[in-house]
């Protein structure tokens, strides 16, 4: 599948052939992409994956659960209604094409 990140200076950086069955944190790491640190690597327990999800692709993304929410709140500044942990989010076939824009880690 294909996936964008936009980093905070604008950068687009658009991976192709990207294979499902990973997060799109592990994406975002493995390609170095700015802003993504993912401290916790991946345990829903840092917030350093915090993407915000274009519009079109809200509903298809879905809404965080109740642990991802409360981590959230632990970065408020920064938290929209279009905030995700990108550790949270599976890349499965649907999210080919999935646009993010990579949060401000306040650090
Ligand atoms: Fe730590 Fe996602 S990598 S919350």
């Amino acid at each position: 599948v294909t996936v964008t990140f936009v980093e905070e200076d604008g950068t687009e950086r658009t991976f192709e052939d990207v294979s499902t069955g990973q997060s799109l944190m592990e994406v975002g790491r493995t390609n170095g992409v700015a802003g993504i640190l993912a401290d916790c690597g991946g345990a829903c327990a840092c917030a350093t994956c915090h993407v915000y999800v274009d519009e079109a692709w809200m509903e298809k993304v879905g809404a965080p659960d109740s642990i991802e929410e409360e981590m959230l709140d632990l970065v408020s500044e920064f938290h929209k209604p279009n905030s995700r942990l990108s550790c949270q989010i599976p890349l499965t076939d649907e999210l080919d094409g999935l646009k993010v824009e990579v949060a401000p880690t306040g650090y």
